[in-house]
C-alpha cells in the first residue's frame, strides 16, 4: 500500500487539513494494525474513547491543568526524547497524532532519524550494540526529570522491560538504534555506564541533521514509525494555551519476528 511504502522510507509522514472525528482517526490508524490495548492517560478522564491517549494539557471541563498537577507531571515526560511504549512488552509500531487545537507559539513535535543514527556509528560500536540490550519503564523517564511520586500500584504496572538497543525493520530491512529517555538500565552495567552510554547515544543519534521539526496546524494529522524513530514534544506556555492533540498508537506484530542478522553493517533499504 502506498502509505506503508511510504513510511517505510520516510518514518514520519504528515497529513495536512484533516478533519477527523475520534472515532475516524480510529478507523483510520486500525487500516494499519491492531491498537493498543491501553492507552496511557494516568488518571485523565476527558476523552471517552478507550483508545485514545490524550496528549492535551486540559482537565475533562476543557480548562487548562495547574502547573502541579500530577498529570501535567507525567505528560511531561513527553518532552524527552522517545519511542512510544518502548516501556511495553510489546512496543509500538505506529503512532497517529491528530491536532484539535494548537498554541500560537511553541508545542513542534521533532522527530529523530534512528537509522541514520545507526548508520552514523562507528563499526566497532555498533557490533557492541547489536549484543546490548536494555531496561525500559515509563518511571524511569518520570525519574529523568526529577519526579518520583510512584505509587505501588504505578511501580507494579511499570515495571522495567528488556529490549534490544538495535532493531532490524521488518519492511525496510534497515537496522536503527533502539533508544528511548524511557530506558533506565543497560543489561549487564552498572547504572552510571548504562546511563552515561544512553546519553553519549542520545547526545550523538539526536543532531540535527538527524531531526525533522514539525510545527502544527489544526487539522494535521502525523504518523511516525516508533520502530525507527524517535520523537520529543517541545515547551509551549501551557499555563495560557490549550494544546488538544489526541494519539492512536499501534501494536507492533512484528515485535522479535524479524530476523535480526548477524552483520552490523547498514543493510539498504
Ligand atoms: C506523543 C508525544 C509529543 C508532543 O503523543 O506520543 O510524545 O509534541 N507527543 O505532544
Ligand atoms: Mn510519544
Amino acid at each position: 500500500m502506498e502509505i506503508e511504502d511510504a513510511i517505510a522510507r520516510y518514518g514520519v509522514l504528515v497529513f495536512k487539513n484533516q478533519s477527523l472525528r475520534n472515532d475516524e482517526h480510529i478507523a483510520f490508524a486500525i487500516h494499519f494494525g491492531e491498537v493498543e490495548a491501553e492507552p496511557v492517560n494516568t488518571g485523565r478522564t476527558r476523552l471517552t474513547e478507550t483508545k485514545l491517549n490524550d496528549i492535551s494539557n486540559l482537565n475533562a471541563d476543557g480548562s487548562l491543568m495547574k502547573a502541579d498537577d500530577r498529570r501535567r507531571m507525567f505528560s511531561l515526560g513527553n518532552r524527552l526524547w522517545h519511542s512510544d511504549s518502548s516501556f511495553k512488552t510489546v512496543p509500538a509500531s505506529y503512532s497517529f497524532l491528530f491536532a484539535h487545537v494548537v498554541p500560537p507559539h511553541g508545542g513542534e513535535t521533532e522527530f529523530a532519524d534512528m537509522r541514520a543514527a545507526w548508520d552514523a556509528l562507528p563499526v566497532d560500536q555498533r557490533t557492541r550494540l547489536t549484543k546490548l540490550d536494555a531496561w525500559h519503564s515509563l518511571l524511569y523517564s518520570r525519574e529523568l526529570l526529577g519526579f518520583s511520586d510512584f505509587n505501588a500500584d504505578e511501580r507494579a504496572k511499570y515495571a522495567p522491560v528488556r529490549h534490544p538497543m538495535s532493531r532490524v525493520h521488518p519492511i525496510s530491512g534497515r537496522r536503527s538504534l533502539f533508544i528511548s529517555s524511557h530506558i533506565g538500565r543497560v543489561e549487564g552495567m552498572l547504572v552510571p555506564e548504562g546511563k552515561e552510554l544512553i546519553r553519549d547515544l542520545m547526545e550523538s543519534a539526536t543532531q540535527r541533521e538527524f531531526v525533522h521539526s514539525h510545527s502544527w496546524s489544526v487539522g494535521d494529522l502525523v504518523m511516525w514509525d516508533n520502530r525507527c524513530t524517535m520523537h520529543r514534544g517541545r515547551p509551549f506556555d501551557d499555563q495560557r494555551h490549550p494544546r488538544d492533540l489526541r494519539r492512536v498508537t499501534l501494536v507492533d506484530a512484528s515485535y522479535g519476528k524479524t530476523p535480526q542478522p548477524t552483520s552490523i553493517f547498514a543493510s539498504t533499504a
